[in-house]
């Protein structure tokens, strides 16, 4: 029984025998960490699926190979989908409905979810105010592991915590925070965070792949059985990914990430991966001194002044089904380099190229010789196409020194050919603009808008190519006096 090196990927988890200097499984370099497997590795408190039937006998006592026991445990044939018995799934509020909608309409019992940020984005607090909202009615366990005790009593008292039932257990041990869960069995758990939990039997650093895969799948072996939801916190890398990421993410029932601005007040919560429910939803809060405080209507913070500027524009995005005014501001300038600079926050900088080319070629503006920055409101990442109008529009209006008139909205995605192509949920976006106030909006021809547009009080200004749009959106012709 000797020692033997093992090299494990931080990034995916992906493990050799020989050193090398870039993952030959997922392409990241300086990723491999060796990883020391000592003979009591191979002694696994949680023999793995191959023990078979002898493992299954052992099932339910304390650290027995859970998931390959269940297996055993269940009829080993195949049954018709029709008479599979149906459960409805139940779920329990999080005591905070963008938190709730996020993860498709509450917390589902026996599920592992992951929620990841950087550091001091407020994971913590988060978790804390829902394990407090929650403990009035179910037992909660709150479990950290990155500080004492006193200070997450701390901070229970400044975010106004008072008459619940939450239980504390500071602890980075692995073993005592299973034994805890068997033992109390609440009906929900949190662990603050993954990364800091530390499994005695491997000798890998707490935080290492082998580390965090070892204790998420502990737990989740542990939730399954006695129907625990387990809420996870995980940490970003330098990178900006969740460590240990893609072990994680297929071992955890839901992906979230919580993420913003550091310097401005809202957060953003998100869906990344979610089994019980739609992704890519988005909850919004605000960091006040008391703790984090819902924002049900998040279009307001994304409309930035009142004050219309030239280079600025509105868009609606959509973030699941929610729709949201954003505000964009362009800034063109005569560049003073040879190559001149794009810098985009908010929206990807080749989105940005292309819309510049895009302009360029069919506008005819001679744009490779200005520098141009975009900039989102808000500090919101737009992802979908159908910013693209919006963009070109703050783009050729700051280029030409125009204001859009007060009230108008765009929605459209540029094609290469300089046509505008339709975007989804049309409907929702006009009704959130209308509802705001807005009384135009820009949008691609033959959009097929349903029964529902009827009711909406906005002007329609269809377009075919983005210099009709552009056209109906300045109330000039861009293009007209080519420089
Ligand atoms: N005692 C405190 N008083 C005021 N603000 C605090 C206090 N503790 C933490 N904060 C602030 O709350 C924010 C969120 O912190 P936290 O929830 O610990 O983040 P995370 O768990 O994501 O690292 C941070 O910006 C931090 O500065
Ligand atoms: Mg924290």
């Amino acid at each position: 029984m000797g020692r033997s090196s093992l090299y494990v990927c931080q990034t995916c988890g992906a493990q050799t025998r020989q050193f090398f200097g870039r993952c030959s499984a997922c392409g990241s370099w300086n990723s491999l960490v060796e990883q020391v497997v000592t003979a009591s590795d191979t002694r696994r408190r949680r023999p793995v699926a191959s023990a078979g039937a002898a493992a299954g006998a052992a099932a339910g006592a304390f650290g027995a190979p859970l998931g390959a026991a269940d297996l055993l445990q269940r009829p080993r044939r195949s049954e018709s989908i029709h008479t599979v018995g149906e459960r409805p799934l139940q779920r329990l509020g999080s005591g905070y409905g963008e938190l709730d909608r996020v993860l498709g309409g509450g917390l589902v019992p026996g599920s592992l979810v992951l929620v990841g940020g950087d550091p001091g984005i407020g994971k913590s607090t988060l978790l804390l105010q829902s394990a407090e909202a929650m403990a009035a009615r179910h037992l909660v366990l709150y479990v950290s592991a990155e500080e004492s005790a006193q200070q997450v009593k701390l901070r229970w008292r400044r975010l106004g915590g008072a008459g619940s039932q939450l239980q504390l257990l500071a602890e980075t041990d692995l073993e005592l925070v299973l034994q805890e869960l068997e033992s109390l069995r609440p009906a929900v758990a949190i662990i603050d965070s993954i990364q800091a939990l530390h499994d005695g039997e491997l000798a890998s650093a707490p935080g290492s792949v082998a580390q965090v895969r070892e204790c998420a799948a502990a737990l989740a072996r542990i939730a399954k059985r006695q129907d625990t939801a387990l809420l996870l916190v995980g940490h970003v890398t330098k990178e900006g990914t969740l460590a240990g990421p893609k072990v994680l993410e297929h071992l955890v029932d839901a992906v979230l990430t919580f993420e913003g601005d550091r310097f401005a007040s809202h957060r953003l919560l998100r869906a990344v991966k979610n089994r019980f429910g739609a992704t890519h939803e988005l909850g919004v809060f605000e960091m006040r001194d008391r703790g984090l405080v819902e924002v049900t209507n998040p279009s307001e913070l994304f409309l930035g002044s009142d004050e219309p500027s030239a280079g600025t524009a509105t868009i609606v995005a959509c973030e699941g089904t929610r729709a949201l005014v954003v505000e964009l501001q362009a800034l063109v300038s005569t560049t003073s380099y040879a190559s001149p600079r794009r810098t985009a926050t908010g929206i990807g900088t080749n989105r940005l190229h292309q819309i510049l080319a895009v302009l360029e070629k069919h506008l005819g503006l001679p744009l490779s010789r200005f520098d141009c920055y975009l900039a989102v409101a808000g500090g919101l990442e737009v992802e979908e196409p159908a910013a693209d109008l919006g963009v070109a529009t703050a783009v050729v209006a700051s280029y030409r020194d125009l204001t859009l008139p007060p009230g108008t909205v765009l929605v459209g995605e540029l094609g290469l050919g300089g046509q505008l192509r339709p975007v989804g949920q049309l409907e929702l976006r006009l009704q959130e603009a209308a509802r705001l106030g807005f009384r135009r909006a820009v949008v691609p021809k033959g959009s097929g808008l349903g029964p529902m547009a009827a009711g909406i009080d906005l002007q329609l200004l269809e377009a075919g190519t983005v210099a009709e749009a552009l056209v109906l959106a300045l109330g000039v012709n861009p293009a007209d006096d080519r420089a």
